[in-house]
């Protein structure tokens, strides 16, 4: 696989893309029926997030089948029939594997909770000591992360909800189940896999509390997990498939090894440093401003740090457990267009592969819901609780939920501005937007000016220019927290790349070298230059990219 640098790939959320039964609830066909819409906006693969067999209590990351499609999302023909539509337009097809955990309802669980041993050492359960909870971590969606079984005597391990039960890795039974499960999917034509927290994989020998946190320390990038992704790779044919790992808490150091082409591990990563720029002491459910001096670092330590190591990032901004973006950096009233375009331009010129998740290429927003009966999320839902348990009002809770939630990312997206978007026939799973009438991907797909055209357009510039894929980048404006600017180069050729991530005109200077620039592209009608002081106006949120 050596053409990943140049691919832009599209991330769909099966149950909020299109529904082509008219259910409410999204599925296979709806994809199918879209694909002349992907190939229109000119991405490469797509990202399908898990269709699987699950009873859906973590929307489909609680995996019950990994062979089989729930019947809510369609059948195999179905599947089969998308690749082969997807290859027509060349889409090649990515599948999300959730390895980490499997839900209570896998086979292997119920066989492990019927008093199976075989099976019980395909996860942890554990004797606590004198009947006491094994440790004292937390999953991630609330509370212990440990569920006792009476009829056992034992506790199991679950890092997310409880019905989501930590798989043990340390057993070589359960990797080569999961290394068939990769192989079934590559010979049915799939091209390649996103896999689910994968640096989470791998468990200390020992269960100790956490005196310092909630026990992610013990295995985030845990003791064997390169080792574990370079034999799964290994064993797969890791190197004619297209990977990124979504890597929770992780490090620079890892991250390298786990994307460097001699490590044999994977293609790239996703981080998450980025997205926390907003949580107040790194409280996901405290609000704070974002703050843009903590952002700028952050990309500079990662983009120079996985240049220097031969790493490579998964560069996004948006996904299914992310509010929209738009709504969080930007202005989606005053300045949508504009804050839209620039944070899709600080993303796609930086060095790294480019994810686009469903509606972010339209400036879909955050649908700003009011009642805890609006969402859906099984987080959502049990942080009401918690907030609410923990003093804060009920108007406080909404409000940070809104701000929050993975719902905001999980609203249906917003085709056309008839009756449900165009999404389905009938009430979908989860509220649309109420602002689905403006922003549709009708009103902007043959529109000049529009955030779908500006996205078409970052992504040809990726195909005809090598600099965007292969260059090497240095940052510029480094001690301005509200400029993000970056150059880009390759041999003779330079790029200037310039983001005003505020709402406030800013102006800097042009770079030695670049008097002589030609317009690569702007968010704005025109630049505004000023050959004779040699400084460029950035007015509110504009992106602007010279070349030398
Ligand atoms: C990942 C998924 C998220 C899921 C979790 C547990 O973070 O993106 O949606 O809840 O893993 O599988």
């Amino acid at each position: 696989m050596t053409d990943f640098k140049r691919k832009v790939i599209y991330q769909i959320y099966p149950k909020s893309f299109k529904d082509s039964d008219g259910d409410g609830f999204g599925d296979l066909r709806g994809v199918t029926e879209k694909l002349d819409y992907l190939q229109d906006l000119g991405v490469d693969d797509l990202w399908l997030t898990p269709f699987f067999l699950s009873p859906q209590n973590d929307n489909g990351y609680d995996v019950a089948d990994y062979r089989r499609i729930d019947p809510k999302f369609g059948t195999m023909a179905d599947l089969e029939e998308l690749i082969a539509e997807g290859g027509k337009r060349g889409l090649g097809l990515m599948l999300d594997m959730v390895f980490n955990h499997t839900s209570t309802s896998h086979e292997w669980f119920r066989r492990a909770m019927a008093g199976d041993e075989k099976y019980q050492k395909y996860y942890f359960f554990v004797d606590g000591e004198g009947g006491q909870v094994p440790t004292n971590w937390q999953s991630k969606f609330g509370g212990s992360a440990w569920e006792y079984v009476p009829s056992l005597r034992k506790w199991y391990l679950h890092l997310f909800d409880v019905t989501q039960a930590d798989l043990n890795w340390e057993n070589p039974e359960v990797r080569e189940e999961l290394k068939d499960i990769i192989r079934f999917w590559k010979d049915k034509g799939i091209k390649g896999f996103r896999f689910d927290v994968v640096n989470l994989i791998s468990k200390p020998d020992i269960w100790e509390d956490d005196a310092e946190g909630d026990g992610r320390r013990f295995y985030s990038d845990g003791p064997r997990i390169h080792e574990y992704l370079q034999e799964l790779m290994r064993d797969t044919g890791g190197e004619e498939m297209i990977t990124v790992g979504e890597m929770s808490s992780t490090t620079l150091e890892h991250c390298i090894r786990y994307s460097n082409p001699e490590e044999k591990e994977l293609l790239m990563c996703f981080n998450f440093h980025h997205l926390k720029i907003d949580y107040n002491n790194g409280q996901k459910w405290e609000l704070m401003e974002p703050n843009l001096t903590a952002l700028k670092q952050l990309f500079v330590e990662w983009q120079i740090g996985m240049q220097e190591g031969n790493g490579w990032n998964a560069l996004f901004w948006c996904n299914h457990d992310q509010p929209r973006i738009v709504s969080r950096l930007g202005n989606e009233e005053a300045y949508w267009y504009e804050s839209a375009t620039m944070l899709a331009t600080v993303i796609h010129l930086m060095r790294g592969t480019p994810y686009i998740f469903q509606g972010e290429e339209i400036g879909m927003t955050n649908p700003h819901y009011t009642s805890v009966s609006q969402y859906r999320d099984i987080e959502s839902i049990n942080y009401y609780e918690i907030l609410l348990a923990q003093g804060k009002s009920k108007a406080e809770t909404l409000e940070i939920l809104a701000a929050r939630s993975r719902d905001n990312g999980r609203t249906p997206m917003q085709w056309d501005d008839t009756a449900y978007a165009g999404f389905s026939e009938t009430e979908p799973w989860i509220e649309i937007p109420d602002n689905y009438k403006m922003i549709n991907t009708a009103a902007q797909q043959y529109e000049e000016r529009s955030i779908f055209a500006y996205y078409k357009q970052l992504i040809r510039l990726r195909k005809d220019n090598p600099l965007v894929a292969d260059g090497d980048i240095a940052f510029m404006e480094e001690d301005n927290p509200h400029i993000l600017a970056y150059q880009r180069s390759l041999g003779e050729e330079r790029w200037f790349v310039w983001n005003n991530l505020t709402g406030d005109q800013e102006t800097v200077r042009l770079p030695r070298g670049c008097e002589h620039h030609r317009i690569i592209l702007g968010n704005y009608e025109s630049a505004d230059i000023n050959q004779e002081k040699c400084e460029i106006t950035l007015r509110p949120y504009e992106a602007l990219v010279l070349s030398e």
